[in-house]
């Protein structure tokens, strides 16, 4: 990659009353009934980049998507509690745009003094951000690019996007990488170039069709690959077990038979899992052997021999990557898996990364000490396209 011009470079030629947009992943999760941050690791996460830049005097305009709107208002995905947030951890209120390139956005963008932090409406509620059309989205590009004199691009977990926001704004702005977009890629890049070894990946979540690509990409690379999570039964069930009503890709059993053979044994399955009746938090469970799952439960969790055997692996480990839940964790009785894994992660005497939305929401969720990992990825699905050697188009745009 060549040589990202950074958000010093920017602070070097002086942002003092110059308008600076900065696009931000302030992509929370949201509690589904009261509509609270639940997690706000994103939003402190930018706090860095917002931080010298208010301090630098510069005009603070910050963009963000936040879920995924249909191109239109929708008021469960505003930003609004997310400036009220962003204002308390930056200790001055920030000034809240009620659209993304209208009335109120040109207005409060306007009326900034120096030093001072507007937050536009969600970029989604505009069909140009997401838009496949080229036009189409170099004109909402355009409306964006009115706010600034220049861009930082501090969203890392967007830039596997090819959006306006992402993409097309740097090629209308001077343009830098911020303070977050630039740690996750130094730290990524570790794991690419020559880990330090032995290197070992666990991988979670639901879906093998997520992680296919990846699994592809980091198995020449790898010494061990642990899988957990919903997609650890495809691979059970392409070992020929059967997996009750567990969540199943059939049509993927296939490619996970195909995946095993060329593992060269590298790949770890659970030998244990949690199994439950219901997907509930009270439903009734057991632990079972992965040939014993009773045709009518489902399993939640990996059990803990599975741990014991995931723990001992990573514990030899110098380099670790990890994304993906082991198991239901937002539920406690189906959370010991990904609770063991992840302290099993803060033990090992390695350099250790957490990549992903919902593992890193699982290491503060579980009250684990976020310090003793290596890195906290914000991006979930950039991380792993990056893991991939994909070419990121957030990143792209910036080097160019
Ligand atoms: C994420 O949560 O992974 C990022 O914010 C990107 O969101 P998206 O997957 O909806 O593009
Ligand atoms: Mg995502």
């Amino acid at each position: 990659m060549s040589a990202l011009r950074t958000l010093d470079d920017l602070l070097a030629e002086g942002v003092s009353g110059r308008r600076v947009l900065v696009r931000a992943d302030l992509n929370v999760p949201l509690d589904k009934q009261s509509g609270a941050i639940t997690d706000d690791g994103r939003i402190r996460a930018v706090l860095p980049t917002l931080g010298a830049l208010v301090e630098a005097g510069a005009k603070v305009v910050v963009c963000s998507h936040l879920g995924r709107p249909k191109g239109a208002p929708d008021p469960q995905f505003s930003l609004s509690p997310v400036a009220d947030r962003l204002g308390e951890l930056l200790g001055a209120p920030v000034h809240f745009a009620t659209d993304t390139v209208g009335d109120s956005a040109r207005s409060t963008v306007a009326d900034l003094a120096d030093g001072q932090v507007a937050l536009l409406e969600n970029l989604r509620f505009n069909a140009g951000e997401t838009s496949k059309d080229e036009a189409e989205r170099g004109a909402f590009a355009d409306q964006l690019a009115a706010f600034g004199d220049a861009y930082v691009d501090d969203a890392f977990g967007a830039v596997h996007r090819k959006h306006a926001s992402v993409y097309d704004v740097p090629a209308r702005l001077p343009h830098v990488a911020g303070r977050l977009v630039l740690r996750e890629v130094e730290v990524l890049s570790k794991l690419t170039s020559e880990p330090e070894r032995p290197y070992v990946v666990v991988l979670g979540g639901s879906k093998v069709s997520d992680k296919l690509a990846v699994i592809e990409a980091l198995l020449p690379t790898v010494d061990r690959l642990l899988i957990g999570g919903g997609m650890c039964f495809t691979f059970l069930k392409a070992q020929g077990l059967e997996v009750g009503t567990s969540l199943l890709e059939k049509d993927m059993v296939e490619t996970c038979r195909n995946l095993l053979e060329r593992a060269d044994g590298k790949i770890l399955l659970p030998v244990d899992v949690v199994v439950a009746d219901a997907f509930a938090p009270d439903a009734a469970h057991d632990t079972v052997r992965v040939d014993g799952i009773p045709s009518h439960r489902l399993g939640l969790d990996i059990g803990p021999e599975t741990v014991a055997g995931f723990a001992a692996a990573l514990s030899q480990a110098k380099t670790i990557f990890w994304n993906g839940p082991m198991g239901v964790f937002e539920m406690a009785a189906f959370a010991a898996g990904t609770r063991g894994i992840a302290e099993a992660i803060t033990k090992a005497d390695a350099f250790s990364v957490v990549g992903g939305g919902d593992s890193a929401a699982a290491v503060r969720a579980l009250g684990l000490d976020e310090s003793s990992f290596g890195h906290i990825s914000t991006g979930g699905g950039a991380s792993l396209e990056y893991l991939e050697g994909k070419t990121l188009p957030g990143i792209a745009a910036l080097e160019n």
